[in-house]
Parts: structure tokens; sequence; C-alpha cells
């Protein structure tokens, strides 16, 4: 399935954050048949984001009807140190916090990584992508926010592409995750600026063909790797 001949590979990550979360399982299930490469689950704590959605008994009990889909967290939390441990005691692959959440995101990516999971960071729109770089050589996955955290459903923002472009020239084989608005009208601007994980929630989700947009995210990206 995967088409990319470099070491970079297109992973298209559907967020659930809009699906119907009454069949939370069912729903995952099903993206996963669609041929989702992982699932994007938001976390919000109501601090950092004015939302809220689950925390890591969620997980945990999602974890357990799914055994082997990788779970990449996406923590838009005000204090990610205090997660980690029960996340990853929960099943999660990835912790992806905010940089702006918090003052030291080495120690914070070491704790990550020393709890077995995958160490991501990720920036709002406002955040200049010179403060990101500073960590990239510690981290697995570089997230640039292209709608302000805290609800599915925004539009694009097409002017973070030029933040995705810098991470890419100056990380050529870092994965570079894209969240926000993300659809059939705005994944070319992110597969050219060098975006290969694709995080998509309605445009997936409230699709009556969610198979057909993943295959066509998809094919989108691999034309740029
Ligand atoms: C927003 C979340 C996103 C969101 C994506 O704060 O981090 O993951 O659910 O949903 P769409 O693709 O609908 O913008
Ligand atoms: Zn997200």
């Amino acid at each position: 399935m995967q088409m990319s001949c470099g070491k970079i590979r297109c992973k298209i990550g559907p967020s659930i954050l809009n699906s119907d979360l009454s069949s939370l399982h069912e729903e995952s299930q099903k993206l996963l048949s669609c041929g989702a490469d992982y699932l994007h689950l938001d976390v919000m704590d109501g601090h950092f984001v004015p939302n809220l959605t689950f925390g890591h008994p969620v997980v945990k009990c999602l974890r357990s009807r799914i055994p082997k889909a990788f779970f990449d967290m996406h923590m838009m939390v005000a204090r990610p140190e205090q997660w980690v441990e029960p996340m990853a005691d929960a099943g999660a692959d990835q912790y992806t916090f905010h940089l702006e959440a918090t003052d030291d995101a080495s120690t914070l990516i070491r704790k990550i990584k020393e709890a077995g999971m995958k160490a991501g960071v990720g920036i709002k729109p406002g955040t200049p992508v010179e403060l990101l770089s500073a960590v990239l050589p510690e981290v697995d996955m570089a997230l640039i926010m292209t709608v302000e955290p805290g609800f599915g459903g925004q539009s694009f923002m097409g002017d973070m592409m030029p933040k995705v472009e810098y991470i890419r020239r100056n990380f050529p084989q870092l994965d570079i995750e894209v969240d926000g608005g993300v659809g059939l009208a705005t994944i070319e601007a992110c597969a050219k600026a060098g975006a290969n994980m694709i995080v998509s929630g309605t445009a997936i989700t409230k699709s009556h063909q969610p198979k057909e947009v993943i295959d066509q995210l998809r094919s989108t990206v691999v034309k740029y790797l």
C-alpha cells in the first residue's frame, strides 16, 4: 500500500474528533478498514484549548478493542508532562505535545521516549517555526497546525505552508504532520510543501466515501515524495 520510494512514507491519520464518539471503536475500525495508516486521537483539557474531549481511560478502552493500530496522541493540554505515563500505560504509540505548553521540551521528549513512545512536537499557527526547529533533532515528528487547535471542521490556513517547507528543507528525513482543515481541496498544498503525515477529520469522517478520500489524499502526497 505504501508507494513511496524514499525513506519518508506517506501516512494518513484520520482524526475521530467529529465522528460518532458513542461508537468510538466501530468508527475507528471503519477508518482502519478504509486504509488509514494510523489514528490521530485529539486530547483536549479545556485549558490549553477551549474544548474538552477524552483522556487516557478512553484510550485504554479503545486499545483493548484495537490491539494493533498506531495511536498518535495529539495532546492539546496545558501540562503535557502529567500524562506521559498514563498514556503509555493506556497503549499510546506516539505522544505529540505542543511546544507552547512546556518550558522544558527536551526533558519532556526524554520522558516520552523512556516511557516507550515516539515523541512528536507541534506548534500553533502563531508560533514561529524557528522556535520549533531547535528541538526537532530530538523528536520523531513535527506537527504544523493549520488551524487554531480546539475544534474540527475549521478552514485550512494555507499561510502555514512555509513552515512545512522550512522543516522539510532542514530535516529531509523527518516525519512532518499537518492537522486542521486538510481535505481534498487542500492536500495539494500540504503535499507540495513536504508534509507526509496527513491528519484529516471531517473531510474523511463526514464523507460518504471515506475510502476514496483516503486514497486520494495518499495519491496526492506520494506524487511529491
Ligand atoms: C483540531 C484537531 C484536529 C481536528 C481535525 O484542534 O487537532 O485534529 O480534529 O479536524 P478537521 O480535519 O475537520 O479540521
Ligand atoms: Zn489534532
